[in-house]
């Protein structure tokens, strides 16, 4: 299953899925282009030193639509079958998410549907819970609120400040999102209304 990997930031967790396929761990997924909308993400050189092919779409200036016209122009360039969003940080509407159902999957910092949205970390750390985590979930409509398919679950200790926390979690979606990925692509993940499992 080609794969296209979104990203917008420092690609940590695209690092995750990069080595997962080196090893031969994703497939029969196979990441076949990398896609940011940051011309400066590291994520892009990530993507080049693995030898995987970059494109950059940005945002600024375009109306939504537009943006996001270009991203279908390029995954049907790409012929991509499904898409990781691994710190994409540009919300998707219905009509990109439509074309591609439960073809979509998206990690976040936290235990949803706690903490939507940008600054998962700084969130939790400001509400004062004990718990947080990393989310893997499929992506609809609405803003991370689409089927829940793993959660792992993460301590927050007294002395964490976003970072501190934050650090934590990458750690866990690092392990979490290749194996997530690896299902998705073999087809063993099925949903029930809102209710995700792996065969
Ligand atoms: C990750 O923690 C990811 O869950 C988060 O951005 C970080 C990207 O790190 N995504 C969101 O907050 C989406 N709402 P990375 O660029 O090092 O993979």
């Amino acid at each position: 299953m080609k794969l296209a990997v979104f990203v917008s930031g420092s690609g940590t967790n695209l690092q995750a899925l990069l080595d997962a396929q080196a090893t031969g761990a994703l497939a029969p997924g196979e990441i076949v282009v990398v896609v940011s909308n940051k011309p400066d993400a590291y994520a892009l050189t990530r993507a080049r030193t693995a030898g995987v092919a970059t494109e950059l779409v940005e945002h600024r200036g375009l109306e939504r639509a537009a943006f996001e016209a270009k991203l279908v122009d390029l995954l049907e360039r790409h012929r991509v079958e499904a898409i990781v969003l691994a710190g994409f940080m540009r919300v998707l509407t219905g009509a990109f998410t439509s074309r591609f159902p439960q073809r979509i999957i998206n990690t976040h910092p936290s235990l949803l549907p706690a903490f939507p949205g940008v600054d998962a970390p700084a969130q939790a750390i400001t509400y004062g819970v004990k718990v947080s985590g990393v989310t893997v979930h499929f992506v609809d409509a609405t803003l991370d609120g689409g089927p829940i398919i793993e959660q792992v679950t993460v301590p927050v200790w007294p002395d964490d400040d976003a970072a501190k926390l934050h650090a934590r979690i990458l750690a866990e979606e690092h392990r979490l999102l290749p194996v997530v990925v690896q299902r998705l692509a073999a087809g063993r993940l099925s949903c029930q209304g809102r209710v995700v499992r792996a065969e």
